[in-house]
Formats: C-alpha cells, structure tokens, sequence
C-alpha cells in the first residue's frame, strides 16, 4: 500500500482573516474537497495560463466537479506581460460573463503573474470577492502566495496598481512543480535561500545539506522549505501587514541590487527574478564585508552556494561588468525605498541575521559596484 501524502497545514493569523496555507503533493487533486466547505456558493471561477492549463487545468476541473462545484475556466497568455491594464480589463469582463456573485470563488492556478492578476480581479470585482490561490511554480509557492499583495503593472512600472487582499487558502502541490522548466525551479530557489539569509541561520545550514534534493525536487525536502519559507514570510507579514515598519522590508533583501539588474537587462529572459535575487544577495553581502558590517567569511559561504545551485553569483554571467556601476546605481536611485536621494538596502550582519541600512553612501556604492566583476 502506498503511504499516504504527507501534506503540512500553515496558519496565517491576520485579525479578521486568516487563513490555511496547505503544502504537499498531490493538492491539486484534492482541491473540490478542501475548497467546497469555504464555499457560500457553488461556482467557481478558475483564472489560469496556457502552459499551466496544459498540465494542471483538467485535474483541477475533474476535482471539483467531483465535489459538485460548476468551473468556469479562463485562460490568460503566459508571461508578464498578461499583467497589464488591458489584460485585466478582459479578464474582469469574461470573469463577469460568468455570472458571478459575491459568493463565488475565484481560483488562481499558475505562478505570480496568475495570482498577482486574479488576486488583484477577486479585490475588486463587486469590492471583493473570495478566493484561492493554486500557486504552480516554486517561487509563487514560497512568495507570492503569502502576504496578500496582489497587483498588475502599468506603464510607468511594474506592481503600481494592485491592492492587499487575503485569499481564503492557498494550496501549493508540491508535485505540480514536476513540470516546471528546472530554471524556474532555480530562481524560486534563490527566494527561498533568502528567508535562511535574512532570518534562520539553522535554515540556511539545512540548505546547504538539502538545497540539491530541492532542486531535484525530492518531495520531503520540497514540503519543509515551502513550509518554512511561508511560515517566514507569514510571521514577518503578520507584524507587518501593510509593510509600514522596518520588519516587511527584510523581505526585500538582494531586491535593491537585484531590481537594478533586472532593469539593467531590461526584465527579459536573461536574468528571472530569483537569478536576479541571487546575485542581489551576494552583492549586498559582498557590499556587506566591504563596509566592515558582515565577514568576508560569510560572503564566500553564500556565493559559494548559490552557485553551487546553478544560480548567477557574478556580474560577468549576465553580460555585466563594473563599467555598469553609474547605471545600475540610477536604477538603484529610482527604487521605492529611495528617501532624499538617500539608498535604504537591506544589508546582512551575518548568516540568519539583515537589518535596514537607512542612508547607504552613494559613493561607498559606486566604489564598490565599479570593482564588481
Ligand atoms: N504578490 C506578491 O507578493 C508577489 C511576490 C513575488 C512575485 N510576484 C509576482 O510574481 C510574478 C512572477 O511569478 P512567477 O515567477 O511564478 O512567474 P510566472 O507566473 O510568469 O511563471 C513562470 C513561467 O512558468 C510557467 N508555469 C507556471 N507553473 C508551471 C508549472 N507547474 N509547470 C510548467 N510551467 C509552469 C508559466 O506559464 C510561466 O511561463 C511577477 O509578476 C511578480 O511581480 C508577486
Ligand atoms: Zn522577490
């Protein structure tokens, strides 16, 4: 007989909503039966993406219609680029054609750019409506699921218009991420390195032993960083629901760097968002030992294993060299946590440990980003 699934439960305690966040293989199929008790109504409505829908959609359909609940699916091109004012203005439409109501659910099933667009449609459509997210990729999983930022880009950037809202549940199966390109297995990757970076030094170490059997995607492994990763962000999140104190930013730790070098490579395929996150983390800690604020020692251990991971830890592996620095510290310049001209990065003091550095020198940056090779 087969053992059965083992899936792990996360509370996420926020005043008036809380919430389940369920990780484990095999979730998908069971999605009818841990959604229909949350439903006042049973009709849902599940917003996708085409590669999602090829692997995902049926069995997710076949689950609730096991448990009596009507789908209606819509199916969104893949990509960022999906998450714009125009994408949105149809989906909300074709979501409405559906005949909805305040009681329906909204299923987001895909990775971030799914959940960030269909979370941002469930706060808004007739001012609110309940949803659950599916996240399908590693990085959505142990980030976008979390923290009920929900958002869509507009001309003028990325994320400017969106809102918080909390889904009802979030059931990330682990085995959907069998057929995850391995690369995006990788930068999801990188996002997990960084709740051991910035906060569980013990983590970090069990990354080290186990970060190869993740990224083989060996089931146990996988459940205890989701897990763990959500319930990091979970704790930060919740002292710090509308990322008002210094908490919230920790979560940004290598984003500063890494927002500027997605810039510099004009947000393309050369460099995802957790490769950029990566070599974010090692520059600022590198940047870090520099300063005198954290040990050459520690800067070493962490490139040393984000490479080992097959993640970028150098400049010259995305087309990079020092010649960059004025750029990349105008991108820098422009970042949200810019105040007075002065750059905030969050900065490590050691493994397991970052704090909020309010007014970096810029020079001290320049110098520093000019030798980086
Ligand atoms: N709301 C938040 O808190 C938050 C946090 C982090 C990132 N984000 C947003 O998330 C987005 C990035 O998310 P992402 O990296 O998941 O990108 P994504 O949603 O574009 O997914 C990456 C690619 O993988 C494909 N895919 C997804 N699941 C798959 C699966 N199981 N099998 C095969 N292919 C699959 C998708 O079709 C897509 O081509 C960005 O828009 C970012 O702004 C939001
Ligand atoms: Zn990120």
């Amino acid at each position: 007989m087969m053992a059965a699934s083992p899936v792990e439960t996360l509370r996420v305690e926020l005043a008036d909503r809380a919430y389940d966040i369920l990780v484990g293989p095999g979730l998908i199929a069971r999605a009818g039966a841990e959604i229909r008790p949350l439903m006042r109504r049973r009709q849902a409505v599940v917003v996708t993406d085409e590669t999602v829908a090829r692997h995902h959609l049926a069995g997710l359909r076949d689950s609730l219609a096991a448990h009596d609940i009507a789908s209606h699916a819509i199916v969104l091109p893949p990509g960022e680029g999906t998450k714009d004012l125009a994408h949105f203005g149809r989906l909300v439409d074709d979501i409405l054609a559906c005949g909805i109501e305040r009681g329906t659910m909204l299923v987001a099933l895909g990775g971030g750019v799914v959940g960030d667009i269909a979370g941002f449609a469930a706060a808004t459509l007739l001012r609110g409506i309940d949803f659950v997210q599916i996240p399908t990729t590693l990085l959505a999983q142990v980030d976008s699921s979390v923290g009920g930022k929900t958002a869509i880009n507009t001309s003028a950037g990325k994320n400017l218009l969106g809102a918080f809202y909390q889904p009802r549940l979030v059931l990330a199966d682990t085995a959907s991420l069998a057929t995850l390109p391995r690369r995006e297995v990788r930068a999801g990757y990188g996002e997990i390195v960084k709740y051991g970076l910035i906060r569980d030094a013990a983590f970090f170490e069990w990354l080290e032993a186990q970060g190869r059997a993740l990224c083989d995607l060996e089931p146990a492994a996988l459940t205890r960083a989701v897990m763990v990763s959500c319930r990091t962000k979970a704790v930060i999140v919740a002292a710090d629901e509308r990322e008002t104190g210094d908490e919230r930013a920790l979560l940004n730790f290598g984003h500063t760097f890494g927002h500027a070098l997605e810039a510099e490579t004009g947000f393309s395929d050369r460099l995802l968002h957790g490769e950029a996150v990566a070599l974010g983390m090692v520059l600022a800690f590198d940047f870090a030992a520099r300063v005198g604020v954290a040990s050459r020692q520690d800067a070493v251990r962490v490139r040393h294993h984000l490479a080992g991971a097959g993640l970028p830890t150098q400049l010259s592996q995305i087309g990079l060299d020092g010649s960059a620095a004025d750029r990349l510290l105008g991108h820098m310049g422009k970042d949200k946590k810019v105040r007075d001209g002065a750059i905030t990065l969050i900065l490590p003091r050691r493994i397991g440990d970052a704090f909020v550095m309010r007014d970096t020198a810029r020079d001290e940056l320049r110098g520093f980003l000019a030798q980086a090779s």
